[in-house]
């Protein structure tokens, strides 16, 4: 019996990574979040000229995983199927300025929204912000 239930509880496991696309751990955690700021970015996108409060919540989203998101980056943690370079480890300090340009960036918009700017002017915090994404994929991004 119990042997039964373990195997279930085995199954089940590699069921689950399966599911999503073999990346465990650490690297399945941040590439989760980079789906929800791909989805934050469209999701402003879709409200410039529409509804600010979106925006500065999606903002205020993904100023907080810009926050945190090196510290899903332990050492050499590369492991397939992450597009993260080794570059990242060469260059940690660099990678990390990055990250919080990329959070500054979300605050300016943030604030911008919340501030009843025209959407020139949220268009113009979008395009900064989607600036500093671009800025790290392009050095430690496959
Ligand atoms: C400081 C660096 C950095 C910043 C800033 C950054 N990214 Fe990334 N991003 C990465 C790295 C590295 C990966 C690869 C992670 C992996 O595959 O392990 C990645 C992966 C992704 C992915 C792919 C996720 C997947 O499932 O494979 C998306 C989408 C993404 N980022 C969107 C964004 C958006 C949108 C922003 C800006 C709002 C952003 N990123 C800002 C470094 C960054």
């Amino acid at each position: 019996m119990n042997r039964l239930i373990t195997a279930h509880v085995l199954i089940c496991l590699s069921t689950l990574s399966w599911a999503h696309e073999g990346a465990e751990g650490v690297v399945k955690e941040r590439m989760d979040r980079f789906k929800d700021n791909k989805a934050a970015m469209k999701a402003i996108k879709g409200n410039l000229g529409g509804d600010a409060a979106v925006i500065a919540q999606k903002a205020s989203e993904i100023e907080a995983w810009a926050h945190e998101m090196v510290n899903f980056f332990p050492e050499g943690s590369s492991q397939p199927p992450s597009e993260a370079l080794p570059a990242i480890w060469e260059a940690f300090d660099h990678f990390t300025e990055l990250a919080n340009a990329n959070a500054t960036a979300a605050a300016n918009l943030k604030t911008l929204a919340q501030s009843g700017a025209d959407t020139n002017a949220l268009t113009n915090g979008f395009k900064a912000l989607g600036k500093t994404c671009k800025d790290c994929h392009n050095d430690y991004k496959e």
